[in-house]
């Protein structure tokens, strides 16, 4: 069965596409430089899967070693690319961070494929490509806005230099997935979001508030031109977009791939308000979410939701989880933490 490399395996999105792989028979390598995820992660892996990925403590950007890493695992069929940094407001104040981590490691890998005959290359984009879109639900075909951070930057740049190396290199095929907003943990309670700090993401702040580690979830704000006046998302289930990986991975090496990029949007064609959101948590969970109206956070889009079918045409993938299942996935991982930290 072929080899995957997984870089950022340990990471939230990285270690459930992990699980997947696995359970259809691929071996992985996780490669990851623990910044923003735990090596216990590859217990919760192996106890749902039964097997330990091979794991390399390497950041990206150490070219040196990461090509000591593609001698040692000498036969890798696929690249899966996670390891980046995300948090838009820190990539505000350390863009060159974000440039350095997002950007060089992107250069090292592509550099590193023809050396290693590695030929197949995933990516991990965003729909912060998008900006606010003109027309919505948005398809991979509306154009790209001007970035309103580093990191949204990052991403752009990246898919441009992903397009220019595959064109200058007949022989190598990307696939580059522009996610909407992963949430939910795995539904055995064995690994999910785990966050460093305060988090800056909805769902984690949503799911750590019900349980009383944060007081208040502040809504960041409630005068959009939307229905309700908060902001609106396509949330997805980060056990579906893991799956979106694995077809996107066999396509490739079955070679259906119709063009050496292709691009797919992955979400679920739904949107829903922050609004909605902290209700439905708190009525298929049966807790409370205290929050309060806030300003409006600085380069927050209004509405932004997927149009998925080019996904769900040409991959055979749809997202199948509800959004009732996937909040009450993420309270049950977040319990699962709280009961674990009760017994060290
Ligand atoms: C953001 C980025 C996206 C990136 C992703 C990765 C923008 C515009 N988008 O997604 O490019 O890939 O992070 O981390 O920056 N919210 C609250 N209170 C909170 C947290 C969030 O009301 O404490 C609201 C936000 O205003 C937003 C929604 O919840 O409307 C989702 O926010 P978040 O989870 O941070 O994701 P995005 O901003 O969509």
């Amino acid at each position: 069965m072929a080899k995957i490399l997984v870089t950022g395996g340990t990471g939230y999105i990285g270690s459930h596409t992990v699980v997947e792989l696995q359970k259809v028979g691929f071996e992985v390598v996780i490669i990851d430089n623990l910044s923003n995820s735990n090596i216990d992660v590859l217990n919760g892996i192996e106890k749902i899967t039964g097997i330990r990925p091979a794991f390399e403590n390497i950041d990206c950007v150490d070219y040196v070693s990461m090509d000591r890493m593609f001698e040692k695992y000498n036969d890798i069929d696929a690249i899966i690319h996670f390891a980046a940094s995300k948090a838009v407001g820190e990539s505000v104040e350390k863009p060159l961070l974000y440039y350095r981590n997002n950007i060089v490691s992107l250069i090292n890998l592509l550099q590193l494929m023809p050396i290693h005959k590695v030929k197949n290359f995933v990516f991990s984009s965003s729909c912060t490509v998008y900006g606010q879109p003109d027309v919505l639900p948005v398809t991979e075909s509306a154009p790209i806005k001007p970035a309103l951070s580093p990191y949204g930057n990052t991403k752009q740049i990246s898919e441009e230099i992903i397009h220019d190396t595959i064109h200058a290199n007949p022989c190598y095929q990307s696939t580059i997935l522009r996610y909407f907003n992963p949430i939910g943990a795995h539904p055995s309670g064995e690994i999910g979001e785990l966050p460093n700090g305060v988090p800056n993401n909805l769902l984690p702040f949503v799911t750590q508030t019900a349980i009383g580690l944060r007081k208040q979830l502040q809504v960041y704000g409630n005068d959009y031109n939307t229905p309700d006046g908060s902001c609106i998302r396509d949330y997805i289930h980060v056990v579906d977009l893991a799956k979106a990986h694995v077809i996107a991975v066999q396509r490739m090496l079955n070679h259906h791939t119709k063009n050496r990029v292709e691009i797919f949007n992955l979400g679920t064609g739904r949107g829903l308000s922050v609004l909605e959101i902290i209700e439905t948590f708190e009525k298929v969970n049966g807790v409370k979410v205290p929050y309060r109206i806030v300003n409006r956070r600085e380069g927050d889009i209004e509405k932004v939701w997927a149009d998925p079918s080019f996904a769900n045409n040409e991959l055979g993938w749809t997202a199948k989880e509800t959004v009732e299942e996937t909040l009450r996935s993420a309270w049950a991982w977040e319990q699962n933490l709280a009961n674990k930290a009760k017994e060290e």
